[in-house]
Formats: C-alpha cells, structure tokens, sequence
C-alpha cells in the first residue's frame, strides 16, 4: 500500500493517513495542498469533518516566518501548557497560524480555502527552492486555513499525521506541504474507526496507509 499512497499523492488525489494505535487512532484525508481544488475542499468538510489544515516542511515554515500557537499564546490564559496533549505527553500541538490569502473575500468558501492553500504551496515551494517569498504580502491572519508546522526532525521528534503528511511528501517526491483533514463518523460523531476509514478508501478508491508504513520507509531511506 505504500507505493499506492505515494503514487496517489504525486497524482493529487486523497490518501488515508492513519497514525497509530497509541497515539490519535485518527485517520485523516490527505492531499497535496498544490493540487487542491474547490471540490477537494467540499469533499474534506463532507467526507471528512474535521478540520481541515495544512501541514508544512519545518524549514519552510522557518523560512516563511510561521511560529507554533503554542509559543505565541504564552501569555494567554488558555495557553497549552506542556504535556497537556493527552495521547502525546512530551510534545505540543502541531498548530501554527491561521490564514486567508488576501485575494479572497470572507476566506471560508471551498474556492477561497483552495485560493489560500494553493498558494501556501506556492510559498512552501518557492522558500524550499531558496527564490524569493513575501508571506505577510499574500496572507493575512486569523483566517480559515489552520496552518501545522511539522517538528523539526520530523518522525525523530513527534509522529502525528502533520509529520506523517510530511515525511510521506518527502519519500513521493512532493511539495512538503499537505492538507490534512479528520475522519469523523456521521452518526457518532466520533473518529471514524480504522476499520470504517479502510472500508471508505475500498468503497472510493483512495490508498490507506498505516503510521507505522511510513515510518518504516523513512527510517529506512534515512540509514
Ligand atoms: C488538526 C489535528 C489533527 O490531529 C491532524 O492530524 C494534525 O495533528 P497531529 O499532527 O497532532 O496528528 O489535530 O485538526
Ligand atoms: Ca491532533
Ligand atoms: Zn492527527
């Protein structure tokens, strides 16, 4: 199933990307942010339900000047404090800011989200590629594309789906930066189960791939 995710991945079509059984037990609709289309957007919030966020390389958000809410919120009451994160004590969350691109209007239709992470691909792209890249000139925030900084290190150091998403890029040969979105189930409202998120992607055609798959790929393509 692994040569099924990267290929679809190169291709611009849906992944599921499920984390482990200690961790999340989430499994996410993925897609490369540069090939995202309006419809790609409805059928996250549709078929999806979570949130729908794009994930970006470290260097890149480095370089782009995205911090982690976490550190900006210090001074907010309500600020994550650390080992809050109940299934992953040693890290905090991925969650950096929110943005619009500042072509759009209100920023929350499915063109807009897809206006504004088609170009943070752009950006993710352009900085990795040491060109030129002005983000306060293309996006404002708060907005409505809830943007994830990977860890630096990437799976050495924190193994959710935003490093996931991002390691799988790298191994498909893919802009690093991918939109992620939650797997709810419609009648309980909860995580769909592993075994609903296997049997959507037999039922629509869309690769499920495990955490443990990818970080077996990385470690090994790393030594
Ligand atoms: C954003 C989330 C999701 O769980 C998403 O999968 C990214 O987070 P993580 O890297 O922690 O898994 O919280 O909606
Ligand atoms: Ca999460
Ligand atoms: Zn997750």
């Amino acid at each position: 199933m692994f040569e099924d995710a990267c290929a679809a991945l190169r291709d611009g079509k849906f992944v599921l990307l499920y984390d482990f059984d200690d961790r999340e037990q989430e499994t996410d609709l993925i897609i490369r942010a540069d090939a995202v289309t309006p419809q790609d957007v409805l059928r996250m919030r549709r078929d999806g339900g979570g949130l729908i966020c794009t994930a970006v390389h470290p260097l890149a958000a480095e370089r782009l000047g995205l911090p982690f809410a976490s550190d900006l919120m210090q001074n907010v009451a309500a600020a994550e404090q650390p080992g809050d994160i109940p299934y992953d004590r040693r890290n905090h969350s991925s969650f950096s800011i929110w943005v619009n691109h500042r072509s759009t209007f209100t920023g929350i239709p499915d063109r807009d989200r897809a206006v504004t992470i088609n170009a943070i691909a752009d950006q993710v792209k352009r900085s990795l590629n040491g060109g030129g890249h002005n983000f306060a000139a293309e996006f404002r925030t708060p907005g409505h594309v809830a943007l994830l900084r990977a860890a630096d290190g990437l799976l050495d150091v924190r193994r959710g789906q935003t490093e996931l998403s991002i390691a799988l890029a790298e191994l498909a040969g893919t802009t690093p930066a991918v939109v992620v979105c939650e797997m709810l189930d419609d009648e309980s409202g909860l995580a769909l189960t592993k075994e609903d998120a296997v049997r959507y992607g037999a039922e629509h055609g869309i690769p499920f791939i495990g955490g443990s798959e990818v970080l077996e790929h990385w470690e090994h393509t790393k030594n």
